[in-house]
């Protein structure tokens, strides 16, 4: 559902991001459907503008408060999976863990939601790569699978990896562009290789200009032990969506805070898409 002709910064900075912006808008339930296992796709009605500036890797603040209570206070993040300019919907990935992901998981139709986005930086495919690494962890799918439309809108050949627990929670390949080669990996042996995802990149560094990643942190460790030693000259470079616990979404409350090479920074703000190499371990 992406427009590719509209462009970004080439840093991936958000230029929505000025200071006392507002970035609060209603946003109306139109489809919930299941994915993933226990998980939901929630198609949400938002204006086309906050639609044309969603590109991969920005996320949404949303409000998930039980009904006439102010709990739970903090607004909940979620990438976008999918956002059309021309209609204005906005897809989201709602795996229920706690409190505000069960209530969001249980909307219906028309409901409505109050949501502040779109938030952060985006992922940067470079101009001049053709061969794009995809990997991914669990619902930290979303982000890539939008990244992987943009990728192929732009003519790029995509490997999308996959690793889950077991064969129920991974995507179903109809979510992907047709063109993606679609690999994947379950804990429990049930569906694709036995393993971790992060066994299979060996098979694909080499081949890969850019890998982008959206996992859990230790999906992120095991990634740079595997990688790390089998990368030349830094190449190819590597980033990853850091997904930290998030109070304002807006850099005020430093809540989010993520050590790089170039000091702390906010993962809300100057994220959650990092290079890989800029990250302290
Ligand atoms: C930038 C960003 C993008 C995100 N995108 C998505 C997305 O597309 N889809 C999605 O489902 N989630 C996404 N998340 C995670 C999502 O925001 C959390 O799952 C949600 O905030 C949990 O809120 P809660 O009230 O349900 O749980 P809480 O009450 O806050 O937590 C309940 C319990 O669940 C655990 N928990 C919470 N979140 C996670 C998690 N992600 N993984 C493992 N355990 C967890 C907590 O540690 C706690 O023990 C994203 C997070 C960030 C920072
Ligand atoms: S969430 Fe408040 S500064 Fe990032």
């Amino acid at each position: 559902m992406t427009d590719a002709s509209i462009d970004v910064d080439e840093t991936g900075a958000n230029p929505a991001h000025g200071p006392g912006a507002s970035r609060e808008f209603a946003g109306s339930v139109v489809a919930l459907e299941p994915i993933m296992g226990d998980s939901v796709l929630l198609t949400v009605a938002a204006p086309p503008q906050i639609a044309r500036e969603t590109r991969a890797g920005r996320f949404f603040e949303i409000l998930c408060r039980y009904e006439e209570t102010f709990d739970p206070l903090l607004r909940r993040p979620y990438s976008a999976f999918a956002a059309d300019p021309e209609s204005g919907l906005l897809q989201f990935l709602v795996r229920p863990y706690g409190r505000g992901s069960a209530w969001l998981a249980r909307r219906a139709f028309g409901d409505p939601l109050n949501i502040l986005g779109p938030l952060g930086n985006t992922y940067r495919i470079a101009s001049r790569a053709q061969n794009l690494l995809m990997v991914a962890g669990g619902v930290g799918v979303a982000p890539l699978v939008m990244l992987a439309n943009e990728a192929v809108a732009r003519g790029c050949n995509v490997v999308f990896l996959l690793g889950a627990t077991t064969a129920d929670a991974l995507l179903a390949p109809q979510w992907l562009p047709g063109d993606v080669e679609y690999v994947v990996a379950t804990d429990d042996g049930s569906k694709g290789r036995h393993g971790f995802i992060t066994d299979l990149i060996p098979e694909y560094v080499r081949w890969a200009d850019q890998v982008f990643a959206c996992g859990p942190e230790p999906m992120y460790r095991s990634l740079r032990n595997v990688l790390m030693p089998l990368r030349v000259g830094g190449r190819p470079p590597v980033q990853v969506s850091m997904e930290r616990a998030m109070a304002c979404g807006l850099g005020a409350c430093l809540g989010c805070m993520v050590e790089t090479r170039r000091g702390l920074q906010t993962t809300c703000v100057q994220g959650p898409v990092f290079d890989m190499g800029d990250i302290v371990w």
